[in-house]
């Protein structure tokens, strides 16, 4: 492949088979993807296609059934505790539900200093770790003195989901998986947490990869896009193409559910 030195993770034949005779799912089924730095890509699929399986598989969380995953060109191994940390600080995520995200135990400042720790500044002193966490909080409209002493719980799903985009900023892995991150919240938010992420992607060169029911939002972020039905990828391509010029019924069908595609992602009225 020409643009190979630029592939950030890529996978062949990935598949996820759940369960065995009358409860077998093929939820993932051999599927082909090649995510380049810096992209932004969208994976857009109805219920039950397959997205946060094949999201959940990216991230090592559970194990593939067939298949191999590159990261960087090379097969990723995260076969001990100690190579899945490394492997976790060049990929993160963002769920759908931000309050499964967060140790309900702990609070705001240690879920910061853990990201910090992360990136191996355990040993920086005290007011540093303060700065940082400061800049991530302000990065995210957040102010961080009024949060150090609260808990995940205690704050709103809006402003949950602006903590999580905070240490997305703190960690500056390679590659986000966004899986349905603004679904909890308004539209004048949504568009604000879509900036913040377009942001630090310029920012820290990462690659973006929405996992999303919302044909608007991936036309309206990605640079391509791949259509997921029934655990497999029917279509894909850049944005304009897939979007534009659909050729599976699939994804005209995913399209036609949007009927004001262009108009609800306008960003100038907001
Ligand atoms: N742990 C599991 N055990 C058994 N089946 C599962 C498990 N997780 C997912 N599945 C099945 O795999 C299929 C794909 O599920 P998945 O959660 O990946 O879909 P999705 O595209 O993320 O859907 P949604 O848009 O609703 O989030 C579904 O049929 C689901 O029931
Ligand atoms: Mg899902």
């Amino acid at each position: 492949m020409a643009d190979e030195k630029n592939l950030c993770l890529s996978g062949t034949g990935v598949t996820k088979v759940f369960g065995f005779g009358r409860t077998r799912t093929v939820a993932v089924d051999h599927v082909d993807f090649a995510f380049h730095e810096r992209e932004v890509i969208s994976i857009v699929g109805e219920s039950g296609s397959g997205k946060t399986t094949l999201a959940k598989m990216l991230l090592g969380l559970i194990s593939s059934t067939e298949g191999d995953i590159y990261f960087q060109g090379q097969k990723r191994d995260i076969s001990s505790g100690r190579k899945k940390q490394e492997y976790w600080k060049n990929i993160q995520a963002i769920f759908q539900d931000p309050f499964s995200a967060y140790n309900t135990f702990h609070k705001i400042d240690a879920v910061l200093l853990d990201c910090i720790r992360m990136r191996g500044g355990r040993n920086l002193p005290r007011e540093k770790k303060v700065e940082l966490m400061t800049e991530a909080c302000s990065f995210v409209n957040l102010k961080f003195a009024e949060l150090t002493n609260k808990y995940p719980f205690e704050l709103s799903g809006g402003q949950m989901q602006r903590l999580m985009i905070a240490r997305i900023f703190l960690l500056k892995p390679k590659i986000l998986i966004a899986d349905e991150p603004t679904s909890m919240i308004d539209a004048c938010s949504r568009a604000t947490i879509l900036d913040m992420l377009m942001q630090l992607r310029d920012e820290i060169g990462m690659t973006i990869v929405f996992i999303t029911h919302d044909i608007g939002l991936a036309y309206f972020v990605s640079d391509s896009v791949y259509i997921m039905e029934r655990g497999k990828f029917v279509e894909r391509g850049s944005a304009d193409e897939v979007i534009l010029r659909p050729k599976e019924p699939y994804t005209r069908r995913l399209i036609n559910d949007v009927p004001k595609i262009y108009e609800e992602w306008d960003l100038s009225t907001v």
